[in-house]
Parts: structure tokens; C-alpha cells; sequence
């Protein structure tokens, strides 16, 4: 069987880009299938370091197709801007990169949106966007009547189409100011057709039907790797909603988003990083808002790659990463940043919830319950030493491969894969028998509610 899946069981920035890297050098193919702009990859490769938002970092090696599907929604200004800075940098794109010509197109009316409309979330609050246009260019998908496809942008009718979402986005975007902010002012259609026409021509060499390509690739055996963006629990479906982005971002994106089924992944991944962080609104339920979190922040460099905000930081949290591993189907995991946790007496890794009184260890599908939920915390000793210098498993200190075997526990998979800096070298392959693996004890399916 010729997939694997790497998957981002938290919120995002589990440091993905450096696993994806590694893995790519056993794989032909690989697949960004949803997200947009908003995603941020730092690969650290032959000393250089590449940060890249829309194109899969396997670009960076020969010999391998990288390959953005329908799902993803595509600003092509910021697809433009990187094929550039990697084309100066020295790395061949052509004949490298496959561009879905359903991908849907992001246009300077979901950016407005975006900013006009994060912070007015019915019950009040902020998501905390990108302000990518992501979430407004997703909508107008799902409503099909403004949307405009990669493969529209070739066709006869472009500016009609452009001046008939124009003329409906401005009569919107006139009666939509946000207090104490002027209403937007319009958007150009001729302006704006011009500008895609040529963005259009540039991405010409690019554009293909790439569910048909990528059909082939695994009917013929080829290896594909598919990297996930955004973390599980910001899945629109079954994420902290309404603080989420607008794909299915954990494991069960992989199929509609590509267009290869299920059936073709045999190995997936999950990614979590040695602690927690969040970036934006929204509960993140063992946030230190402390010296330990400034501890994180500093040590993990926790600061946005796309918008550069700090990131919050926090404990492990093993009841969210045990529901979205068993979300996406994860048969083994990676953890990274586990140097960052140096210098700590004490670390502690939340087991349990408790929710108005009652201990669960389920992760609520409500997000009022979720921001109730207090930790309970296992807490297991530090260690002081430089982990970044390490290289084996064995080589770890004990309270290192203590915690790692906690993690493994209590998420019923094993590690796999352990990081300790940002280096492709900085990376430790564990033989699965150093993960204990306790068996995992389902629990009862609950009666729905007034059943
Ligand atoms: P959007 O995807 O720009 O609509 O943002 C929705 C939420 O997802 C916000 O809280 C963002 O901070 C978060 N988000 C989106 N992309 C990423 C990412 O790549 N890493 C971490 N958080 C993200």
C-alpha cells in the first residue's frame, strides 16, 4: 500500500515541516490537501532554512511531485511569491509542482472579510484568524454562487464572472463596517480581473487535474506522502468550534480533500509537540500563563509562522491528543520539541478532565463544557541536560524516556519518532519495544442525550 499520512493532532505547529522532510526521502509523491496560506512550514535543509506556506517542503528534493489538491483553497499571489523565492534560491519548480485546477481561488473580497468579520462570532468573541481570506473563500465554496475555481481563471467568461462576485461582495462589504472602523471601500473588478489574468499566466505551467494524477500515482504503486496543515483540533467538524479553521484538518480530510480514498493510506503518523500551544482564541485548557509558559515560549521560539503572534503555550494535554490519534486513525506518533522541555523540575502531562465536578477523560464536544474543564495533571520529574546533542534513545535521561513512555501510554501508540531540534540530524528513531503500549480500554458509547 502506498500512503502515508502525517497528522497534527494539536493545535497546529507541531513542527510537521521537519518530519514531512525526512519522510519524503521514501516517498515519490507529496500532497498538501487542504488549508491555504494560513499554514506556516520551517524546514531546516543543508544548513538553509525554508519557510513555506502553500507548497509541500518536498520541493526542496529531486525527484519528487509535489502536488496542491482541490481542497485547498489557493492565493495565488502567495503561490507566486514562493515558487519565486525558491526559484532564487535555486531549487528547479517545474515539472515539480501540480497546482489543482479545482482548488478554490482566494481574492482580495475574502480578506476584507476575514478582517471584518473575526471578532463578531454570534455569543461575541474572536476566532483569531490568519486573516488570510481562508475561512470567507471557504464559505463562498461551500455557497457555490460567488465561487471562482483555479481552472475558471482560464476561461472566456472570467471578467463577467469577477464583475458579478465584485459587484455582490461591494454592496456587502458597504454594509458591513465594524465598529469604530470605516466601511471598505470597493473593490475594483477591472483592477482586480487584470491582476488575476496575469497571476493566471504565470501559474499556467502548474495547473492540472491532479485527483486524476494522483489516482494513477497509487494505481501504479507510487509512494505518496500526505502532509496534513493546521492540527486536528481545529477541524471544522470535529474541532474546538467555533475556534477552528475552515477545513478538515485532522485525518478525515485526507480523502475528500485529495480525492484519493481512505483505502490507499496504510500508515499515519501523529504529530504532537512535547507540550502545548495554540495559536488565536479559543480554550486551551493547560495553558500556563506563567513562567513556565514563557519558559515554552522562549525555548520553542513560539512565535506564529504566518502572522509572527506568540504562540500560548502549556502542559501536554493527553485527553485531547488521545481523542484526535483516534480521530485520524494514527498508528504511531511523533513527538517533537522535546528538548524545549529542559530545565523544568517538574513537568506534568493532563490526564483527566474534570467538568463541573465529574472526571472524564473524553474530550468534550462542546465547547462550553471545554472551557470549564480543569486538568488533572500526572506530574513526573525534569531533567537539566542538552538534549539537542542526542541521538539514540537509549542516550535520552531517564525522566526523558519516562515522559515519552507516558505519552505513549496514555495515547495507546507508540513513539516512533522523537525530536530534539531543528536539524534533520536532531532526530531519534525509536524500535517500537521501548513504547510499553498499554492496551486501551474503549469506553462505552454514551446514549444520546434524552434517549
Ligand atoms: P484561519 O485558518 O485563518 O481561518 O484561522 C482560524 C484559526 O486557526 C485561528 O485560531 C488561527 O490562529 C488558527 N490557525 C490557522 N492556521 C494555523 C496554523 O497553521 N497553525 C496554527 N494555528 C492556525
Amino acid at each position: 500500500m502506498p500512503g502515508t499520512c502525517v497528522i497534527g493532532l494539536q493545535w497546529g505547529d507541531e513542527a510537521k515541516g521537519k518530519l514531512v522532510d525526512i519522510l519524503t526521502g521514501e516517498h515519490d509523491v507529496v500532497v498538501r490537501y487542504a488549508g491555504g496560506a494560513n499554514a506556516g512550514h520551517t524546514v531546516v535543509s543543508g544548513g538553509q532554512t525554508w519557510k513555506l506556506s502553500l507548497i509541500p517542503s518536498g520541493i526542496l528534493r529531486d525527484g519528487v511531485q509535489c502536488v496542491v489538491t482541490g481542497g485547498v483553497v489557493l492565493d495565488p499571489a502567495s503561490a507566486i511569491r514562493e515558487i519565486e523565492m525558491l526559484e532564487s534560491r535555486g531549487v528547479t519548480v517545474n515539472g515539480k509542482l501540480q497546482l489543482s485546477d479545482r482548488a478554490h481561488v482566494v481574492f482580495p473580497w475574502h480578506i476584507v472579510e476575514d478582517r471584518l468579520l473575526d471578532g463578531s462570532l454570534s455569543g461575541g468573541g474572536a476566532i483569531g484568524t490568519t486573516g488570510r481570506g481562508i475561512g470567507p473563500c471557504y464559505r463562498d465554496k461551500v455557497g457555490r454562487s460567488l465561487a471562482i475555481r483555479l481552472g475558471d481563471l482560464y476561461r472566456d467568461d472570467l471578467r463577467s464572472r469577477i464583475e458579478h462576485v465584485a459587484a455582490f461582495k461591494n454592496r456587502l462589504l458597504a454594509s458591513w463596517p465594524r465598529p469604530g472602523e470605516a466601511a471598505a471601500g470597493p473593490l475594483d473588478p477591472v483592477a482586480i480581473h487584470e491582476q488575476y489574468r496575469a497571476y493566471a499566466e504565470r501559474l499556467r505551467p502548474f495547473v492540472a487535474d491532479t485527483t486524476a494524477y494522483l489516482l494513477s500515482a497509487v494505481e501504479v504503486g507510487h509512494k505518496v506522502l500526505f502532509e496534513g496543515a493546521q492540527g486536528a483540533l481545529l477541524d471544522v467538524d470535529h474541532g474546538t468550534f467555533p475556534y477552528v479553521t475552515s477545513s478538515n484538518s485532522s485525518g478525515l480530510g485526507v480523502a475528500a480533500g485529495s480525492g484519493v480514498p481512505g483505502r490507499w493510506v496504510d500508515r499515519v503518523i501523529g504529530v504532537v509537540k512535547a507540550y502545548s500551544t495554540r495559536v488565536g482564541g479559543g480554550p486551551l485548557p493547560t495553558e500556563q500563563d506563567n513562567a513556565i509558559g514563557m519558559h515554552l515560549r522562549e525555548r520553542g521560539h513560539e512565535y506564529g509562522t504566518v502572522t509572527m503572534r506568540p504562540r500560548r503555550c502549556g502542559w501536554f494535554d493527553a485527553v485531547a491528543a488521545r481523542y484526535t490519534s483516534r480521530l485520524s486513525g494514527v498508528d504511531e506518533l511523533a513527538v517533537m520539541l522535546l528538548d524545549v522541555l529542559g530545565g523544568l523540575d517538574e513537568l506534568a502531562i493532563c490526564s483527566a478532565y474534570e467538568i463541573d465536578g465529574r472526571r472524564t477523560t473524553q474530550f468534550p464536544s462542546q465547547i462550553t463544557d471545554l472551557e470549564k474543564a480543569v486538568p488533572v495533571y500526572e506530574t513526573l520529574p525534569g531533567w537539566e541536560e542538552d538534549l539537542s546533542v542526542v541521538r539514540r534513545h537509549a542516550d535520552l535521561p531517564a525522566a526523558a524516556r519516562d515522559y515519552l513512555t507516558a505519552i505513549g501510554d496514555l495515547l495507546a501508540r507508540p513513539v516512533v519518532i522523537v525530536s530534539v531540534g531543528p536539524d534533520r540530524e536532531q532526530t531519534i528513531l525509536c524500535d517500537r519495544s521501548t513504547s510499553r503500549r498499554l492496551p486501551w480500554r474503549p469506553s462505552q458509547p454514551s446514549p444520546a442525550a434524552g434517549g
